[in-house]
């Protein structure tokens, strides 16, 4: 069948079928409005397979030539925004294919030889999202040094560390900082974890069962750079677990995004004041004139929402599916691709503004020490000079009530006043009581000290350089 019939037909397979695809069932079913943003992988796959089967004498080196050119000039007229999508023809790969036939004539028919759509847009899936792996990768080191360099300004700023949302110890906002780094960290290993499985080609599995042809599989996957190839032709073109682990990865990235956002929100509001944002990342109100909103931190954080549920909607896709390929994978689409571009964004602009946050030590300093921040260095400071800890933490708890019913701090009752709860408290009590005390006590690896912190914030800053 010609391109031309092939548009007339508006059907791939039509001899069998004596009547046209309703105007309802074709738009139901066709993918081409969003599956042709895989124009590249998809000309890229055809390509390498064309090259295996010319080497192999399934095609002769002259059809190889013309697949070759008219690819280019299909490719120049996509670029271009000329190219002709058409919503009869389906997919990207009937659209591609049509359009090569017109170019080219037979050779373009031979292209499909030994090849189905269901190895093709396995193979188109896997090569996007593999090149959007290797796009994400660079973002995930951006936020990570984004946070480095506020964490290195920020060795020695105070800020009340919280359990339960209660002030709990005091931290150095750099060690805060740190953490999410560590978060981030893991998520670019996981990234890296999921392109290995991503990585592998589909090709030569055609429809399901694989080919009567001589195809050379281990060629055209390492043409497409591949690490190697799918071991069983059924699960090479049904299962996309790959896509579900990238989504697992893009969840997870995006949860830790959106407790970094939910901490921005806090911070930024009048009750806590730990921070400003440049007003370019806030909005105002219609409304109210007072108003700047942390928008972005509020979109980050929202935007989660629609990533996780993608990933549900994969899983949910799969689990039902007998083996081998059904219709229902075309579903994979738009939920993996929506994941990529709104983590991608996200990471983006979040990196840009955490290295534009405005720390406000002082307002740090005052919660931590409004919170009793220190009171388990008093207990440490008893146990030191003899005390089982639980008698020393009953004792504080004591010292503590007594200092909130008088509205000072625990490091502003009088020596007489603290020897009253516990006769070995002497002048030296006052060094544990202060903020930075209780920070410098904290040295054991992976603590807030600030030597440990600077130790960390060199292991970080000599990871991500050489990343
Ligand atoms: N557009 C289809 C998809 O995204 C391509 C594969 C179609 N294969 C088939 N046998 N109908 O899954």
């Amino acid at each position: 069948m010609s391109a031309n019939q092939l548009d007339k037909k508006s059907q791939a397979w039509s001899a069998l079928f004596s009547e046209p695809m309703s105007e309802l069932v074709k738009r139901y079913t066709a993918s081409v409005g969003f599956d042709r943003r895989m124009w590249r992988a998809d000309i890229a796959g055809s390509l390498a397979h064309a090259e295996m089967l010319a080497a192999q004498g399934i095609i002769g080196a002259d059809d190889l030539a013309a697949i070759q050119r008219g690819m280019a000039q299909i490719a120049q007229e996509i670029e271009a925004g000329s190219f002709e999508w058409k919503l009869d023809l389906e997919d990207v790969h009937l659209n591609i294919e049509a359009r090569l036939t017109q170019l080219v004539g037979d050779a373009g028919k031979r292209l499909h030889t030994g090849r189905s759509r269901n190895d093709q847009v396995a193979t188109d899936v896997r090569l996007w999202l593999r090149d959007e792996i290797d796009a994400l990768a660079p973002l995930l080191a951006q936020m990570q040094l984004a946070l480095v360099e506020v964490a290195e300004k920020n060795v020695d700023t105070i800020l009340p560390g919280f359990t339960h949302m209660q002030v709990a110890q005091p931290v150095s906002f750099a060690h805060h900082l740190l953490a999410y780094v560590e978060m981030f960290a893991r998520d670019a290993e996981r990234l890296a974890d999921v392109r290995k499985r991503v990585n592998r080609s589909p090709l030569g599995a055609a429809a399901l069962a694989g080919t009567s042809y001589p195809l050379d599989r281990e060629r055209a996957a390492k043409t497409l750079g591949f690490d190697g190839v799918c071991q069983n032709s059924l699960d090479a073109v049904s299962d996309r677990d790959f896509a579900i682990e990238f989504a697992g990865f893009a969840s997870i990235t995006m949860m830790h995004v959106s407790r970094l956002a939910e901490e921005i929100v806090l911070w930024m509001s009048q009750n806590f004041g730990f921070i400003d944002l440049a007003d370019r990342y806030c909005t105002g109100s219609s409304i109210m004139p007072q108003k700047r909103n942390p928008d972005v931190a509020e979109l980050a954080r929202g935007k989660s929402g629609r990533v996780v549920g993608h990933l549900m909607a994969l899983l949910t896709l799969m689990k039902g599916q007998p083996l081998t390929y059904n219709k229902d994978n075309q579903e994979d689409k738009e939920p993996l691709f929506d994941s990529v571009d709104t983590l991608r964004d996200t990471l983006r602009i979040m990196a840009e503004m955490v290295g534009g946050i405005v720390v406000k030590p002082e307002a740090m300093e005052r919660a931590a020490l409004k919170g009793y921040a220190t009171a388990t260095d008093l207990a440490d400071y008893l146990v030191k000079k003899g005390l089982p800890f639980r008698d020393a933490h009953e004792v504080v708890a004591h010292a503590v009530k007594l200092a909130i019913q008088q509205g000072v701090d625990l490091s502003e009752l009088p020596l007489a006043t603290l020897q009253g709860f516990n006769p070995t408290i002497a002048d030296d009590v006052y060094a544990v009581l202060t903020l930075r005390g209780s920070l410098n006590a904290r040295s054991v690896l992976g603590g807030t000290a600030p030597d440990q912190v600077r130790a960390q914030l060199a292991r970080h800053r000599a990871r991500l350089q050489t990343s």
